[in-house]
Formats: C-alpha cells, structure tokens, sequence
C-alpha cells in the first residue's frame, strides 16, 4: 500500500539502512509482523536504534511515544531499570551451561504459584516453540490426532498451524489442524458431534483480534459448546496466553472466558523484552509431557529467566494490571474525542490495553495509513494495521501527549 506521502518517514540513515535491508533480507512475509509490507513502507519508522520507558528513538535519532512495546513484550516500559539489573547480574555469573540454571525451577515455581490447576511448567524462548509443544502434550496424552483451532486465529510460526494456506507449507501438513469460525458455538457442536473421538486439543485465544480488524470476544454460547465438547469427548483446552497474557487479567486470560485450561502458554510480557515463553499443564498431563522430546540450545539461558522472575514481581508489587488499564483508558477517551472533534468516524475496538483504532469506510487502510504517518511525524507511533499495546510506562503525561499528537494527527487525515 502507497503511504500517501511523497517522503518516507525515515531520515538519511534510515533509508540507507533500508537499501542495505533490501539487498539482504528477503522482505515480504519474512518476519510478518515488523514488515514494511505490515505498516506500509516509510509509514513508520524502519528502524529503531534504541528504547526507554514508552519511548523509542528511530536510527536518525528521532524519538517517538511507542504504543507498540516491541509487539507486546515491553509490558512495564523498555528497558526498565529493576529487569535489565536482574538480568545484567545474571549474566555476569552464568548465560547458558550445559546443565540447569537454578533460576529456571524459581521461574517455574512462581508461574506454577501464580496459576491455580496449574502443576509443572517448560520454559522456552518464544511463544511459536509453546504453542506447539501444547498441541504435542495434548496428543500424546488423548492419543488422537486433531486440534481444533479458529479461522485467522494466528499461534505462531510452527508450518501445522499456519491459519490459512502459507507458501512453502504443505496442505497435508494442516490437515490435522480443523479450523472453524470463531463464535460460531453450532459449527463448534457440529464439529465435535463429527470428530469429537479424535480431538486431542481445542486450542484457544483469549480474544479473535487480526491485523486490521475489529477485535471479537468470545460470546457465552460458543465458550459453552467448547466447554460442552470438551465435557463430552474428552478433549483437551490448550490456552494460547501468549499475545495477551498479563494485559486482559493479572493471573490468566482464561479467567475473562470463566474456563479452566488443561494447558496454558505464555509468551511476549513475561519477560518484558527478553526471550522467555512458557508452558504450563495441569498433574494429569505431566506424565504424558514427560514422554515429550523438546530441547534446543538456547532455551537454558539464564538471564531472561531472570528477566521474567523481576517482571512478576514488579507486575504485582506496582499493579501493574490497573495501571495499564487505567492508561488504555485515558488513551480511548482521548483519542475517541479527538476523532470526533476532527470530524472522523472511527472504531476503537479491543480493551484498553490492547486497542485498534479503525477508520470506517477505509477498506484499502488509506486513512488508517495517513493517520500513522502524521502521527509518527509528530512523535507517536500508532501501528496502522496491528493492535497497539500499553504498558506502564505510560503515565497520564506521556498519554495526554499522545493524544495531543493523535488530535493533530486526524486534523492531517483527509476523508472526514
Ligand atoms: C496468539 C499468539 N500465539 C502465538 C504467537 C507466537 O509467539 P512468538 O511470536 O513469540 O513465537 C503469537 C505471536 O504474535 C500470538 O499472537
């Protein structure tokens, strides 16, 4: 998509950077989300050099109010002080050693504390390797070979669980993956009715939120139908936390939904922008995730265990919940207000937390496109197509900032 503007928003450096990027890096659909192909080129900075609180500065050296926090993670602002000393300390002492980091049982301890049902866990380093290792559990203990997931639902890079048909994935390959529409409790009933004796695993997201969409909760009557099927065939819940995890409810999305996983992953937040994701399953499933071969190398690094185990306990200790809250919701009744005053018509859809904005009657993303671009001139980044992400970083200051930028920024937006 054109971005509307002659100028990319890159500086010098950036643009240099982008034709080095382009003679090297395949582009496309390598590395989805942080794509230019996702915000449009030149719409949002290319590169970020370097970042602090809710704040990230562009390799020209421009700063910006970022309501992206790294795609999640950064859930109590870059580079926070307590996290990067914990993790600083750490690897002084030990990164990776060819045998367990005793802050790995610490940091499975506390998930294991902080999620009642909840009995062992596997930490990793992102959310893809523990989507799939719930799907892995599931099956070796039912014994059966399908998951049931959701259309566009998306649970990382593993090739099976690709949502629609991707290049370089076979179709045989997501054969075993049914994908039905979500919120449709009668094609969830019909589905069991059909397959319920080879339902391993009904893998679930908390929420239906697709780049460029209106987010969708999950109604009462189809949470019932999984609840009913799962009661019924004995299949598994194998809960996807990791987009969402500690920004809808402190202890566990499942919570909104009044479910009890058998599985749960986490991912993104727990490690507030260091590389830690986790695994955790109820005492019926251990001796079944035991059989399980599931190791790399990495996966025992120290430091974002370390990194994950501060990120808990300032999470609790500042309440981090209401606070992000609180801000997502000085954030919608700023921006909604700005909007209208500018004379746009706008969905802001999603929780606070986690919002997208939308243009109505913007199909091609032009005005949503426009509206970033003059935000990120003025200082904010505002992703065009993704959902933003809050973080308590973001003070009541940095969000009526914000929303100044974002005031202006509709005045800029042709099409009210
Ligand atoms: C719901 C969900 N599951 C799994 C993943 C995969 O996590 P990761 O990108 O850390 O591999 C993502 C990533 O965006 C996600 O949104």
């Amino acid at each position: 998509m054109a971005n509307h503007k002659d100028e990319p928003i890159d500086g010098p450096v950036g643009r240099k950077l982008w034709l080095r990027a382009d003679r090297v890096l395949p582009g496309g659909g390598i590395y989805f989300s942080r794509s230019a192909d996702m915000a449009g080129r030149g719409v949002l900075p290319g590169f970020i050099a370097s970042a602090e609180g809710c704040r990230v500065t562009d390799a020209d050296g421009r700063s910006y109010i970022d309501f992206l926090c790294a795609n999640g993670p950064n859930i109590l602002g870059y580079n926070h002080p307590e996290v990067e000393a914990a993790v600083n300390e750490q690897a002084q002492t030990l990164t990776s050693a060819s045998l367990f980091p005793p802050t790995l049982v610490e940091v499975v301890e506390r998930l294991v504390e902080r999620s009642p049902g909840m009995a062992w866990g596997v930490v990793s380093k992102n959310g893809s390797e523990v989507v799939s290792l719930a799907g892995r559990v599931a099956r070796q203990h039912t014994q059966r070979r399908l998951l049931l997931a959701f259309t566009s639902a998306y649970h990382g890079n593993d090739p099976e669980l690709a949502s629609s048909p991707h290049p370089g994935v076979l179709a045989d390959l997501t054969g075993d993956v049914l994908r039905i529409p979500w919120n449709d409790g009668q094609a969830v009933e019909d589905t069991f009715r059909e397959h319920g004796e080879q339902i391993a695993a009904v893998l679930l997201n908390p929420l239906d939120q697709n780049p460029r969409q209106k987010t969708r909760n999950a109604n009462a009557d189809f949470v019932a139908a999984i609840e009913s099927g799962r009661a019924h065939y004995g299949s598994l819940l194998a809960f996807d936390d990791v987009r969402h995890g500690f920004r809808l409810h402190p202890y566990g999305s499942h919570h909104l939904l009044g479910i009890e996983p058998d599985l749960t992953t986490y991912g993104k937040a727990l490690g507030n922008g260091h590389a830690i994701s986790a695994l955790l399953g109820t005492e019926a499933l251990r001796r079944s995730a035991r059989r399980i071969l599931f190791t790399s190398t990495y996966m025992f690094e120290a430091p974002p265990m370390c990194a994950a185990m501060k990120t808990l306990e300032i999470y609790d200790r500042e309440n981090v919940f209401n606070r992000i809250s609180d801000a997502g919701t000085r954030l919608r009744t700023g921006i909604l207000a700005a909007a209208d005053a500018a004379g746009h018509t706008i969905s802001y859809t999603g929780p606070d937390t986690m919002p997208t904005l939308l243009f109505e009657d913007d199909a091609e993303g032009t005005r949503q496109q426009r509206f970033a671009r003059e935000a990120a001139e003025l200082g904010a980044i505002f992703h065009p197509a993704l959902n933003w992400n809050l973080s308590a970083a973001h003070g009541d200051a940095e969000i009526d900032e914000a929303i100044a930028i974002a005031a202006e920024a509709f005045k800029r937006t042709p099409g009210a």
